[in-house]
C-alpha cells in the first residue's frame, strides 16, 4: 500500500481493488454508450458520494453527454438511513423530454433514489435510468429498479472512491470494509 497509508490503517479488508474499480467502470461506460447510441443523456452526479465514480465514468462514455450536480441528504454522521431525504443542492437546468441517467455512489436501502427518482418523473424527463457503483441488495426497504450496477456487495458498511464515514475515506483509491472500531466508538 503505497499511498494513503494512514487512513488503511481503519479499514478491515479491501473490498474492491482500484484495478477492479478501473475495469468495471470502463465496462460500464461502454454499455451506457452502447446503449445510449443516439441520445444525448443527462448525467446527474449525486454528492458527494458519486463524485469519484462520475468523473471516471462520463470520461470514458463516447456520447454528447451533458454534466448536472444535485446534492441529497439522507444520512447524518451515523451508518443507517434515516428515511429522511432533502434536497440539498438542486439541478441547474430543465430536464423536461431528456433521458436522465442518475449517477449514485451506493443503493443500499433504496430510500433516497425511489424518492429522487419519483422527483424527476414529475419533471417529464423522458427516462430515469439509475446508474450506481455499488448495491446492497440484502438492505432494500423499497422496491428500486437499478438498471446499471457495477458491484452487488454484502451488507457491510463500505468507504473510498468517493464514500465517506463521517465525511472521511472519500479519497481512498481503492474500495474498503471500515473497522467497526471506527463506528462503535462514536457518541
Ligand atoms: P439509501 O437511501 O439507504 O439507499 O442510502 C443511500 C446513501 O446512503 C448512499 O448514497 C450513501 O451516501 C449512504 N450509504 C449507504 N451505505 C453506505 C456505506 O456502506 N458506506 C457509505 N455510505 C453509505
Ligand atoms: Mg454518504
Amino acid at each position: 500500500m503505497d499511498t494513503n497509508a494512514r487512513i488503511y490503517g481503519d479499514l478491515e479488508r479491501i473490498l474492491v481493488t482500484r484495478e477492479e474499480i478501473q475495469e468495471k467502470v470502463r465496462e460500464m461506460a461502454q454499455r451506457l454508450t452502447k446503449d445510449y447510441e443516439g441520445r444525448e443523456p443527462v448525467m446527474i452526479c449525486i454528492l458527494k458520494g458519486a463524485f469519484v465514480f462520475f468523473s471516471d465514468l462520463v470520461r470514458e462514455m463516447d456520447l454528447p453527454l451533458t454534466t448536472e450536480f444535485m446534492a441529497i441528504s439522507s444520512y447524518g454522521s451515523s451508518t443507517k438511513s434515516s428515511g429522511v431525504v432533502r434536497i440539498l443542492k438542486d439541478l441547474d437546468r430543465d430536464i423536461s423530454g431528456r433521458d436522465v441517467l442518475v449517477v449514485e455512489d451506493i443503493v443500499d436501502s433504496g430510500l433516497t433514489l425511489s424518492y429522487l427518482k419519483g422527483v424527476l418523473e414529475t419533471r417529464k424527463a423522458r427516462s430515469v435510468a439509475i446508474v450506481t457503483l455499488l448495491d446492497k441488495p440484502a438492505r432494500r426497504r423499497v422496491p428500486l429498479e437499478v438498471q446499471y450496477s457495477c458491484f452487488n456487495i454484502p451488507d457491510a458498511f463500505v468507504v473510498g472512491y468517493g464514500l465517506d464515514y463521517d465525511e472521511k475515506y472519500r479519497n481512498l483509491p481503492d474500495i474498503g470494509v471500515l473497522h467497526p472500531k471506527i463506528y462503535t466508538k462514536e457518541g
